[in-house]
């Protein structure tokens, strides 16, 4: 196929053209009813293509021209059978690859540390989740992705399992290793699923992790917005072979779809599929080797220290992806989450992800030689303040439980009902402090990275209670709670 093309984008273009008198949505009719100061700041262009589907102009949900074409692109360009294009995110493919794979009540092995949407999925199938458990990164204080081992173990100990689900790479860019886990979970004639949010690049270039279509996933999924140059919101859904029945995953694709895609996104994903294509090795290439001298003067600062290859071939770590660039700044007596607010107090610099010992920084094909000098610049000068380490956190006891060895990522707590069932169930607000063996009905989540510490079914262990309040004394913004200072929390109502 001609990968110069990019016809859908093409196809909105000729609508401007043609001059077509709107009496169709969306309401503001190609810009003359916005707001006028909004309309003033996004300019007309944009506007002008924010259509509605119409002959001519194709349907996302029964695509029969252009964005059939734009979609038979991109698979091809990522080695897919198929590929399908999203306007919620990795987060509706998720919801979409598990409709497709599971029935209500199917077993499916999923990381215990995947991303919350997935959480939704599992609410959404009524699927049972059996956990498996990343490799833990103690000094780093984070998990890494799943070994190869615990995915064969997983399914030795459970043979009914439907699906295996992966995500790699990890936030932080932590690859699995991908080929090996397909092997073993197509030996065992299941359906393997993963989730490849933050690596919609990997296809593209050599120096990165192989790609999951590369890998042979039955499912994958690209959140294309967060790491190539599509709007917020868009993604891809890649799938390939004959082990996932695609009339079921289309009929869940039109079912959950909006019926009114935001047409700029949808051409912002063909758009940047042409891009990748004709110039992605050329682009990825800058990108990489900026994102590698970063590394390496930051790691030149003292107390600074920004894993890299020295980290590859550790429990989980099969592979790096270098353009995320993770600034571990623990030894500075900074948590992740003050460094974070200070680099963008004082210098301008907003990293992606703050936790308690590091902050993640992004680069992509948008990240220039001066944003790279600004953020060097922040890190060093955080680096030179005088600053003791007893203050680590506000109550000094982040401090001591990292010294003392005491500081640990929870265990994974029992799983007393199926989250969709737990979800769903009458509930009542219970004080948090003292919730520990009621069955949670909500999903919370330190956010980035979107992690659940405990989910809907687990019953509220003291660990996890200790934990979330050492994360929330530390800073962390939670997400999910329904009480957001998480001094209630939702629990499923007592039967008796
Ligand atoms: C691993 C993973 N999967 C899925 C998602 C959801 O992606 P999106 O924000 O595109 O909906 C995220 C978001 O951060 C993620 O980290």
């Amino acid at each position: 196929m001609d990968q110069t093309r990019a016809p859908y984008f093409q196809a909105l273009l000729d609508y401007v053209d043609a001059g077509v008198i709107p009496f169709h949505t969306p309401g503001h009719k190609q810009g003359i009813g916005l707001d006028p100061a909004f309309r003033a700041f996004i300019g007309d262009n944009i506007a002008s293509i924010d259509l509605t589907p119409m002959p001519g102009i194709d349907d996302l949900l029964q695509p029969t021209e252009s964005i059939k074409e734009a979609q038979e692109l991109a698979a091809e360009a990522y080695g897919a059978d198929r590929t399908y294009f999203l306007i919620n995110g990795s987060t509706s493919g998720n919801q979409c690859m598990m409709m497709t794979a599971v029935n209500p009540g199917d077993s499916v092995a999923v990381p215990r540390n995947s991303h919350k949407s997935l959480l939704g999925s599992l609410v959404m199938s009524g699927a049972r989740p059996i956990y498996m458990e990343p490799e833990v990164d103690e000094s780093l204080h984070m998990d890494h992705t799943i070994a190869p081992e615990t995915v064969e173990r997983t399914l030795k100990e459970h043979p009914d399992l439907k699906a295996v689900y992966i995500v790699s790479p990890t936030y932080y860019g932590v690859a699995a290793d991908l080929e090996a886990i397909e092997k073993i979970v197509h030996a065992h004639e299941k359906i393997f699923m993963v989730d490849e949010a933050w690596g919609p690049h990997f296809h593209f270039h050599p120096a990165l992790p192989v790609s999951a279509t590369a890998a042979g996933a039955d499912m994958c999924i690209n959140s294309t917005h967060k790491m190539l140059s599509s709007f917020s919101q868009t993604a891809m859904l890649h799938q390939q072979g004959k082990r996932v029945r695609v009339d079921r995953l289309e009929a869940v694709l039109k079912l959950f779809l909006s019926t009114s895609p935001n047409l700029p996104m949808v051409a912002s994903l063909d758009v940047a599929r042409r891009q990748m294509a004709t110039e992605g090795a050329a682009l990825l290439s800058k990108t990489i080797d900026l994102a590698n001298d970063t590394r390496r003067r930051l790691n030149e600062i003292e107390g600074v220290y920004c894993f890299g290859e020295e980290l590859q071939g550790s429990p989980g770590v099969f592979d790096l992806d270098p353009t995320k660039v993770t600034i571990t700044v623990k030894n500075l007596g900074y948590t992740g989450y003050e460094a974070s607010e200070i680099l963008r107090r004082r210098y301008n610099v907003q990293v992606e992800l703050a936790d308690l010992f590091n902050v993640v920084a992004l680069f992509t094909m948008g990240t220039t030689q001066a944003a790279a000098d600004r953020l060097l610049l922040g890190v060093s000068e955080l680096a030179r303040e005088d600053r003791a380490v007893d203050i680590f956190s506000p109550s000094g006891v982040l401090e001591r439980r990292v010294k003392t060895g005491t500081y640990r990522l929870p265990k994974t707590p029992p799983m007393r009902m199926l989250p969709r069932d737990a979800f769903l169930a009458d509930t009542e607000s219970v004080k948090f402090k003292t919730s520990a063996g009621r069955i949670c009905a909500e999903v919370i989540t330190p956010y980035p990275p979107g992690i659940p510490v405990i989910s809907p079914g687990e019953e509220i262990t003291k660990e996890i209670i200790d934990y979330l309040d050492l994360e929330l004394r530390a800073g962390v913004h939670m997400q999910g709670p329904f009480d957001k200072d998480l001094k209630k929390i939702r629990v499923v109502k007592n039967l008796t």
